[in-house]
């Protein structure tokens, strides 16, 4: 036997020469609940470990997290009044935009904010547009969208991130903010989203799950891969600076066919699912926690990642998990 695969795997130290895939710090996104009373804070029961906050609960974590080398967020608002064309969404000092410019203020360019963009969470019927006799109305919805954007641009967002997967969305917001002079702001695409079960405690801490019916007139079909890449494919050419495969785990391959059909930096998300099943798990002392959120967490850059949104972020940085 020349070939020893054994010899490179026999010190730590030359296990650490060869690794062909670290997972870094800037690399990842913490998203956050953002609710409406400043002080608040709620702990989420499906999600252990992750609370909603108030928009000052808020800037102490943060602050904390930049400690750890962790820079960027991702914001999602809950609104205490919903309606059906998401108005506390758009107006001018909606939640999440009035979080944007404090933090904004608070840390300067050391923070990367991110927004998600979606009505779900502001519409009374739970669904990701405007909705007419159990449909939702794919172009009268994308003005509201642009709002949305518009509102988180103008308090200082540095990427929009529309999750909605209605048609023609990236371009219409594109038009938007560069309509409105925001030709610097950045536009992340939640370009390949599947209707999925792995939703189940986000639409808890988001309050956003449909009253009525499903997302899968909308959201893709888990079994199509090559739909797949052509819908990331069309958000390059409506304008999106980085496009994301959601969820993550269930669809690796989604993330390297992707990779391989595009130049555009791809982000990954680690959906609430996937990080609850983890809790659950590490809970009933089944799994060594910290060793399985590495696995993952590389398993997803390793798959063609540069970007991953995950709730693991603070803590597996705090803990050295990575
Ligand atoms: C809003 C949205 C959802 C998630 C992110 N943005 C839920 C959904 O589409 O129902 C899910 C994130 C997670 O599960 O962590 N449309």
């Amino acid at each position: 036997m020349r070939i020893r695969m054994r010899r490179l795997r026999r010190t730590e130290l030359l296990r650490e020469a060869v690794a062909e895939t670290r997972v870094h710090a800037a690399q990842l996104v913490q998203p956050h609940f953002v609710i409406e009373d400043p002080r608040g804070e709620e702990p989420i029961a499906s999600m252990p470990g992750v609370s909603r906050f108030g928009v000052d609960k808020l800037v102490a974590r943060v602050g904390k997290d930049l400690e750890l080398g962790l820079a960027s967020v991702l914001l999602f608002g809950l609104y205490s009044k919903k309606d059906a064309r998401g108005t506390s969404a758009t107006e001018p000092d909606n939640v999440v935009s009035r979080a944007v410019a404090r933090l904004r203020r608070e840390f300067g360019s050391r923070l990367t904010i991110m927004t998600d963009v979606c009505l779900c969470a502001s519409m009374d019927h739970g669904h990701c547009g405007v909705l007419q006799d159990g449909k939702v109305l794919n172009d009268e919805s994308l003005p509201i969208l642009s709002a949305m954007a518009l509102s988180h641009a103008r308090a200082g967002a540095d990427v929009v991130a529309p999750s909605d997967m209605l048609d023609g969305r990236v371009a219409a917001i594109r038009d938007a903010l560069d309509g409105a002079g925001f030709t610097d702001t950045a536009l992340l695409s939640y370009s390949t989203k599947f209707a999925s079960g792995f939703y189940g405690p986000f639409r808890d801490a988001a309050d956003s799950a449909p009253k009525s019916g499903d997302r899968r007139a909308y959201q893709m079909d888990p079994r199509n891969g090559r739909e797949a890449v052509r819908e990331s494919v069309l958000d390059e050419g409506e304008g999106a600076d980085l496009l994301m495969v959601k969820p993550a785990l269930a669809y690796l391959d989604v993330i390297r066919g992707v990779r391989e059909a595009t130049s555009v930096p791809l982000a990954a998300y680690n959906v609430s699912g996937e990080y609850s099943m983890v809790k659950a798990a590490a809970k009933n002392g089944w799994i060594d926690e910290g060793r399985v959120v590495k696995e993952i967490l590389t398993s997803i850059v390793r798959a063609g990642a540069d970007l991953v949104i995950t709730y693991h972020g603070s803590e597996a940085l705090e803990k050295r998990w990575l």
